[in-house]
């Protein structure tokens, strides 16, 4: 037998492993379940936006052919409200009175034998709404402002006396608008009652919390509910919240006892499933004639529904953004008549890097100081409030690689100077950053007698790929080749995994799986250091490399058993173990590092002595612009990253193209929009507009940095990183090019032309 040095596949640009399955359209999705004897149900929502439901006319509705079932908030069961999980409290249970708080909610269900019995049934129903007036405005007399306890008003020194008696001040006002997910899978449910157990496939990116509300709001034990979720079509955040349509297509199956099938309308998505709150933020910077920032101020006001609660994280990223001694945020939510919100990409973070990054590029103009140099002068070299040296920080080095792959050089620092044909050209920057976040996961790994390894995970893969970055992780920390390897996720009836969010899903879900296989490694030395017909007789981790499918000792690499021989010889079919991931920071002595095979005592730099850092980015980004439409192409994008260890450089480039596309459509065209009365007015991709193909055109992606020292895995998340700062470095570069300073998003035509 011939032993070849073993390699790792993780770093290496892989295909996705469920490539093909997807390109073939042999990816089951949740709307694409289809069960013997399954009924449909449509949803019916409020036309208006505020008020109380009078009479809803039922009857014909009920008479119709096919018809199975009409529910409102008259026949519905009493609902009690999901769990508060650890990203918050889940929105109220549908259809518990006759309250409308937000146009589109929810306010009949008609449920039918097929989709076109329900919808010719639904348009039958007649509500007689007692609308009242909807709170729409920030300035409304009758809001309160919402602290939420989860966003505490922060102060460092002094900013009131900083501000006066800075050398330059910048103070400003900047407005991001509200805007919808938009994934291309509409989100769908299919449930199934068998007794008191409760089965559904549905659209999420958490289905441990879909499960615990399903089973409160039910009253029946979480072992009883399973949700199934194999493939997302994207979330982007849609999918965090366990919604109240889930809830109604359970009640629905239960009602008819019959598998129900509830798929939301692209028009309902836009009400359904949560959005991005807008905001009104107020910077003012502070700083000394040489361009040393000497105070951050900045306060903020977003949207929420009128019933909810959610986490605010808007000035969150600006508390560590800069080297700063006196710094000031306050985060207030108002209370609106919207749908309810929700998180879409980089929540608060990419709004609020829009109002810090634009003003730190107004500042230096003011200071008449390079805007990158600018950053490099303030940089904070260590956490600002505590003073602790990063885990690691590689964002000077993205300024720099970035600025020289851009050509940053080229560019004249006088605004609307440069011109390419007719159109004027900007050249922008600004700081990316996403704060570090790895909840708790737990996983199971499993090898074979065949000589396969299968690991698995109740977490989703909503698209960025976790199948295919944990098969690879897998094989590495197993020693198994990738070929050899599956990955399962999607269940709930698996070890509880997070939520897919707030780019945490790596760092958690991969720190549990490399945990889970190193114990499972280590099972196997211990079966074979005790057995004296083994080769690898008194061997110790430390000692041995993984590779082939079996365990070598590594300065003598004929000493070697597959994983069949040794479970054969001890008559065993398999080995599974379950482990879970160590909280950054925290490692047990027996934590190690698998690298080519080896096995490497690791210890965390205790939170005592290193600050966790998130990931970073530096965007640059040049615009050319009509000077007499107002229209605005984004030409070039060069974005360096410092996402810690890249698992897979090609999953995690698409990742940061993707939060790049979003960023574009954030910056230029995404805008949610009321009428007077609250309704909603986008509702379709016709009207609501995102950046498509040709919107994104030269994006180059750099990955600098080294592996994070917090967690064995080394790595940072990079799902939402290109989202925060990009839309900042868009308007930057539209200033540069034209001398107009855009603070409102989206930039569109007529901003730009006004005068
Ligand atoms: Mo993201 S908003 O954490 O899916």
């Amino acid at each position: 037998m011939s032993i070849a040095t073993a390699v790792d596949v993780v770093g290496t640009a892989r295909d996705r492993v469920d490539g093909r399955l997807k390109v073939m359209g042999a990816a089951t999705y949740p709307i694409d379940v289809a069960l013997p004897g399954m009924a449909y149900a449509v949803l019916l929502q409020s036309t208006v936006t505020s008020g109380r439901i009078g009479d809803i006319a039922v009857d014909a509705a009920e008479r119709a052919p096919g018809v199975l079932a009409v529910i409102t908030h008259l026949n519905a069961p009493a609902l009690a409200s999901g769990p508060v999980t650890e990203i918050g409290p889940q929105p109220l249970p549908p259809f518990q009175s006759d309250a409308v708080l937000h146009y589109g909610q929810h306010v009949a269900m008609v449920v039918a034998e097929t989709m076109e019995h329900a919808n010719a049934a639904a348009a039958l129903i007649e509500v007689a709404y007692q609308p009242d007036a909807p709170v729409l405005a920030f300035d409304d007399a009758r809001t309160s402002p919402v602290f939420h306890p989860w966003t505490p008003d922060h102060d460092r020194g002094d900013v009131r006396r900083a501000l006066a008696a800075a050398d330059v001040q910048v103070q400003q006002t900047y407005t991001t608008a509200r805007n919808t997910n938009n994934p291309i899978g509409l989100f769908a449910t299919v449930a199934v009652w068998h007794g008191d157990a409760l089965t559904v496939h549905d659209t999420t990116q958490y289905p441990h919390a879909v499960r615990d509300t399903l089973a409160t709001t039910f009253g029946i034990d979480p072992t009883a509910v399973r949700v199934l979720v194999p493939f997302v079509g994207g979330a982007f955040g849609a999918g965090l919240r366990a919604w109240p349509h889930t809830t109604l297509a359970a009640l629905a199956a239960r009602v008819t006892k019959r598998p129900v099938k509830l798929v939301l309308t692209r028009g309902q998505m836009f009400t359904s499933v949560g959005h991005r709150p807008n905001t009104v933020q107020q910077v003012s910077l502070g700083a000394s004639r040489d361009g040393r920032l000497t105070a951050i101020q900045h306060l903020s006001r977003s949207s929420i529904g009128m019933a909810d609660e959610l986490i605010n994280l808007i000035t969150h990223g600006t508390l560590s953004a800069y080297a700063c001694p006196n710094l000031s945020t306050r985060a207030t939510q108002v209370r609106l008549s919207i749908p309810i919100p929700g998180w879409m990409r980089a929540p608060g973070e990419a709004e609020g890097s829009f109002a810090l990054e634009s003003a730190i590029d107004e500042l230096s103009y003011a200071l008449g100081i390079d805007p990158i140099e600018l950053r490099v002068k303030n940089h904070a070299h260590v956490h600002p409030d505590t003073g602790l040296p990063w885990s690691s920080n590689a964002l000077l080095e993205c300024y720099r690689h970035g600025a020289e792959r851009f050509g940053w050089s080229a560019r004249h620092s006088e605004p609307r100077t440069m011109r390419n044909g007719g159109h004027l050209v900007g050249y922008g920057v600004a700081r990316g950053a996403l704060g570090a976040y790895q909840p708790p996961c737990k996983a199971i790994a499993t090898i074979r007698r065949d000589g396969t390894a299968f690991v698995r995970s109740g977490a989703v893969d909503i698209g960025p790929g976790p199948y295919t970055v944990m098969t690879m992780l897998a094989a590495d920390c197993l020693g198994v080749p990738i070929d050899r390897v599956q990955f399962g996720l999607g269940d709930s009836s698996l070890p509880r995994a997070p939520q897919e969010g707030g780019s945490g899903l790596t760092a958690a879900l991969g720190n549990a799986v490399h945990a889970t296989c190193v114990s499972l490694v280590r099972a196997l030395v211990n079966l074979v250091s005790d057995d004296e017909v083994s080769p690898l007789k008194g061997c110790r981790l430390e000692d041995i490399t993984v590779h082939n499918g079996g365990i070598h000792i590594t300065d003598d690499p004929a000493r070697f058993e597959t994983y069949a021989d040794i479970l054969a010889r001890h008559g065993l079919d398999e080995m599974t173990l379950e482990g879970e991931s160590a909280p950054p920071g925290e490692t047990s002595s027996a934590t190690m590092i698998v690298r080519a095979g080896r096995f490497i005592p690791y210890t965390a730099p205790s939170t005592g002595i290193r600050a966790h850092a998130g990931a970073y980015a530096a965007h640059f980004v040049e615009v050319h612009v009509d000077p007499d439409l107002g229209t605005i192409r984004v030409a070039r994008v060069v974005s360096a990253v410092d996402g810690g260890r890249i698992l897979n450089p090609k999953t995690a480039r698409s990742q940061i193209i993707g939060g790049i596309a979003m960023g574009i459509g954030m910056a230029l065209l995404e805008e949610t929009v009321s009428d007077r009365t609250g309704r909603l007015v986008t509702t379709s991709l016709a009207e609501y507009v995102v950046a498509a193909n040709a919107d994104v055109r030269d994006v180059e992606v750099l990955f600098v940095g080294q592996p994070d020292s917090m967690t064995p895995l080394g790595t940072k998340g990079v799902g939402e990183l290109a989202i925060t700062g990009m839309a900042a470095a868009i308007a930057n570069a539209v200033y540069h090019a034209t001398g107009r300073r855009v603070r409102s998003l989206p930039i569109s035509m007529e901003k730009v032309l006004e005068t």
